[in-house]
This record gives structure tokens, sequence and C-alpha cells, in this order.
């Protein structure tokens, strides 16, 4: 496939070239971990050992550098596996900026186990470029950038911090990468290579295999690569092959397929989001949704400028606090209560009660993943779910 089909008719057909011995239109399952030396003991086939390379998992690799528009793609067994190897690229002693509200589990990844083995950080508000302006210093290595943000929708200027990176390259003669979480944005809601970051990060758990039964993450590398060894590509590759945290063949081959339906899906889930954002808005037990495409959102502008949809998870704040935040959540019967987002199913949790205490995510709000139900359906859940807390 080349790169003049936009990415909805890319994700249909990446890695389907019919299989050459067979023809099968749908890709072989390859579970092999190891492949066979020519007499002269060469490999001639190109595949070794599965922790270095494996078919099916590179083809998933090969569909996402396109999807993507990057030119190399590693995956792993987790999003947070991904996240990890492009967080672990930087040296120690070197310093990372982060955002104040960004996925819990990479925020106590960095805290219990990076910043102990030699990692600085410091976290910003990321909606405020002077405040990662601020933040970065001559150590400043990687900005890790998650917009829009989770739980809280914050969003932030991607060409914005961009600039700001390389600003500071100029002035202390370093890199500063720029790596994007690009789970919440699947492509072709947010290009972030376009705005110049270096490596776009997914959790493919969630939109990219879509149906709640796959664990898997990717790192893409940036179209060109920088002068080594100023390019974090290299070191997060040998993270990927010689630790060996790499997306299982089954996985891989879940998240392919995946994608196939992946265009269909996001435009539903976004509509569907952006209906229940201005239903929620409309209600009087709510005191604020937090959703990009809202005009109210503090960054819409941003949101609209560098977002193609402004995507399908969204929070929202209850005016009777805590308790109806519970409640709300606890009388819904058509969206399920459970964590993680991005599958066909719409999913409700209240953030705070799952997340470590002491986080800044407020006790009162319930995060929501939109999916690919029929919206009066959903919204009429919500609305028996909230009606109790309708204060007369
Ligand atoms: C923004 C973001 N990044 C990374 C992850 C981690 O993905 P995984 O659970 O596959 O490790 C998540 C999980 O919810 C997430 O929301």
């Amino acid at each position: 496939m080349t790169g003049r089909w936009r990415p909805e008719t890319l994700a249909v057909h990446l890695g389907l070239e019919p299989d050459a011995a067979t023809g099968a239109l749908v890709p072989p399952l390859h579970l092999a971990t190891t492949f066979e030396r020519g007499a002269d003991g060469e490999y001639p086939r190109g595949y070794v050992y599965s922790r270095s390379d494996n078919p099916t998992r590179a083809a998933f690799e090969h569909a996402m550098a396109q999807l993507e528009g990057g030119r190399e793609a590693a995956a792993f067994a987790s999003g947070s596996a991904a996240a990890a190897a492009v967080l672990r690229s930087v040296p120690a002693g070197g310093h990372l900026v982060v955002p104040d509200d960004m996925y819990h589990g990479l925020r106590t990844l960095l805290e219990r186990v990076l910043v102990p083995a030699g990692l600085r950080l410091t976290a910003v508000d990321m909606s405020d470029l002077a405040a990662v302006r601020g933040a970065v210093r001559a150590e400043t290595r990687l900005v890790w950038v998650e917009t829009p943000s989770n739980p809280q929708l914050k969003v932030t200027d991607i060409a914005g911090v961009v600039s700001v990176a390389r600003e500071a390259e100029a002035a202390y003669g370093a890199p500063v990468w720029v790596a994007v979480d690009g789970t919440w944005t699947p492509p072709p809601w947010q290009p972030a290579f376009d705005l110049g970051a270096d490596l776009v990060v997914h959790a493919t758990t969630k939109y990219l295999s879509g149906h709640s039964d796959v664990l898997g993450g990717v790192v893409v590398a940036a179209p060109a690569a920088r002068p080594e060894p100023d390019d974090p590509w290299p070191r997060v590759r040998d993270i990927q092959r010689l630790e060996g945290g790499v997306a299982g063949p089954f996985d891989a081959w879940l998240a392919l397929r995946g994608l196939r339906t992946l265009a269909v899906r996001l435009a539903v889930q976004a509509e569907n989001a952006a209906t229940l954002a201005a239903f929620l808005v409309a209600h009087p037990a709510v005191r604020e949704v937090r959703y990009p495409g809202l005009p109210a959102h503090p960054n819409h502008e941003v949101a609209a400028r560098q977002m193609r949809a402004f995507g399908a998870m969204l929070s929202f704040r209850l005016a009777g606090g805590e308790a109806a935040a519970r409640a709300v959540a606890g009388r819904v019967r058509l969206f399920t209560r459970a964590t993680s987002l991005g599958g066909v199913e719409s999913l409700i949790e209240h953030r705070a009660s799952i997340e470590p205490p002491g986080g800044p995510t407020p006790t009162d709000l319930l995060r929501v993943s939109v999916g690919i139900e029929h919206v009066d359906d959903l919204m009429d859940d919500l609305s028996e779910a909230l009606a109790p807390e309708v204060r007369t």
C-alpha cells in the first residue's frame, strides 16, 4: 500500500497482501519462536527468533507505521510497556517534562520506578505552553504529551510544545524529544507527526484493537530520522528486542484485525460522544462536562486545529459531589462499570477510586468511554441514572 490512500482506506487493507504460499486473504498467525537457517548459516527469509522479530508482529508494526505516517513501529505487550520503552530511552540523569494530568499508571511508573532509577521529572499543566517553556532546562531530553489527557481531557498544543522543544535544543545544544501518547487519538484523529512529534505511542489495548480483548502497545517513529545519537528510535527498538516485552503473535494478529473496522468504529464513537456531551451539558445534575468538542472547553480552539475529530472520551462532574457520582455509576444498566476504553461497548468509571490516593482527579468525576451503541439508548440510560440526582 502506498501513501496516496487515506487512513480510512489504509486501515482496511494494510497487511492484507494474499499469503504467498496459499493465497489466503487473511494473514497467517505465526506462532513459531525460531526460524530455520540456510546451509550457509544465513537467514534467507530474514527471521531469526521471535523476540527480535516475528512475521505476524512485523505485519502489525508495518501497518501501524503506515497508518500513523511514521517510518517504523515497534509493538509491545501493553501500552504501558510501549510507553516505558520511550520513557526509559532517556539516559539516567536526564529530565522529563510530563503533564500534571495523565494516565495514572504511567505517572506511578515514573514516580515509583523511573525517578528512583535516576530520571528527573517535572509535571506541568501542558494546556499552558508558558508552563512547559518554564519547565524545560538544559538536562531536559523528553517532553511527554498526552492530549486530550486522561481523565480530565486537558488539551495540549502539540505544535506549540514541539517549538518549545526545538528552542531548548537550540539554546542548550542537546536533543529534546517530543513523544505523544496517542492512545485516545488513534489515526486519523490527531496526526501528531504532521505537528512535529518525534514519537507516537498507542496502547493498542484500546481503540486500535477495539474489542476489549487485546493487551498491547506500539511506538511509532517519526517519518524522518534524526542524526544519531540524537534520534530516540534506535534506543526504543533496542529496549523492545533486547528486553522482549513484545506483543505476542495472537495479540498482534487481533490488533491487525481490529484496524479493518477502525474508521467506522471511530466515526460512530465520536458522533455518539459529541451527542452525549451536549446532552450532559444541558443536564441539571451535571456541574461540568469535559469534552474538547464543546466550544466551552478551555482549549477548544487548539483541539479544533489539531484534531480531525474530538474523540470519544469524555468526563463529567456531578453537582451532587462524590456520592452522586458513585450513585450514578451504580444505577446505569447499559453502560458497563469498568476501567479501560476504546472498545465498541460504552464504559463508565468513577475514576478517582481506581487511581492511587492523593492524585489530581476530582472525586465527583465520572469518565466515559463512548461505544457504538445507538446513541438514544446511551442517553436514555444516562438520563435514568441521573434523574434521582436532580434536586428540585
Ligand atoms: C492514555 C493511556 N496511555 C497508556 C495506557 C496504558 O495502556 P495499557 O493498559 O495497555 O498498558 C492507558 C491505559 O488506560 C492510557 O489511557
